[in-house]
């Protein structure tokens, strides 16, 4: 299989920069309380756990599983849950940390699923942003980069199920 190297929009230093903005945010605002994070799978996986390490506060992790996607670039509008989170979230601080927020259906479901399970506090840290095509309105606490409305891979974003391992964020041209 030949490898393509997608355009760079947000570099490896660009990203780690703003991480250790957002993890030293989210610290000061949960100054001396727990935190249970919720890496939602898969496409934040590093960006969890990239921020978790700049985040000074005592952290469980738990995942969950949720697509909307199936293997184009369009979403198909129905979010599935394929793995829930194992532990109860009832009076506790929650942190949700998405990749992207796009027409916001997988946030808002997900904000509503949990919200039933009475946790003390919800927040989102998403990666990034394209405020073009939401359709959901959706409040993101912690916020990586807004991006323009292009189809982007890399540090954890895939297209196909490729270019996750990408350590950038690259932009998905026709001839990738
Ligand atoms: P939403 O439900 O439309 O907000 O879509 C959120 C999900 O769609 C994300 O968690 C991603 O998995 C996927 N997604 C949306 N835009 C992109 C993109 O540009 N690249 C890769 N995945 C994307």
């Amino acid at each position: 299989m030949e490898l393509f190297s997608p355009e760079a929009l947000i570099t490896e230093e660009e990203i780690s920069h703003r991480i250790q903005e957002l993890g030293a945010h989210i610290t000061k605002e949960f100054e001396g309380e727990d935190l249970v994070v919720i890496c939602v799978l898969k496409g934040a996986f590093i960006f969890c756990s990239d921020l978790i390490k700049k985040i000074n506060l005592p952290i469980k992790l738990e995942f969950i599983s949720l697509s909307s996607y199936g293997d184009g670039t369009t979403s198909s509008g129905n979010v599935r849950l394929d793995m829930d989170i194992s532990e109860s979230v009832e009076g506790k601080n929650v942190l949700i940390i998405e990749d992207i927020v796009d027409t916001g259906l997988t946030i808002k479901t997900l904000l509503e699923m949990l919200n039933v399970r009475k946790p003390k506090t919800v927040r989102l840290a998403s990666l990034l942003f394209k405020p073009n095509k939401l359709k959901h309105k959706v409040k993101i606490d912690y916020l990586g980069f807004e991006i323009e409305d292009k189809f982007v891979v890399g540090y954890g974003l895939d297209y196909a199920g490729r270019y996750r391992e990408l350590p950038y964020i690259g932009i998905l041209n026709a001839g990738n």
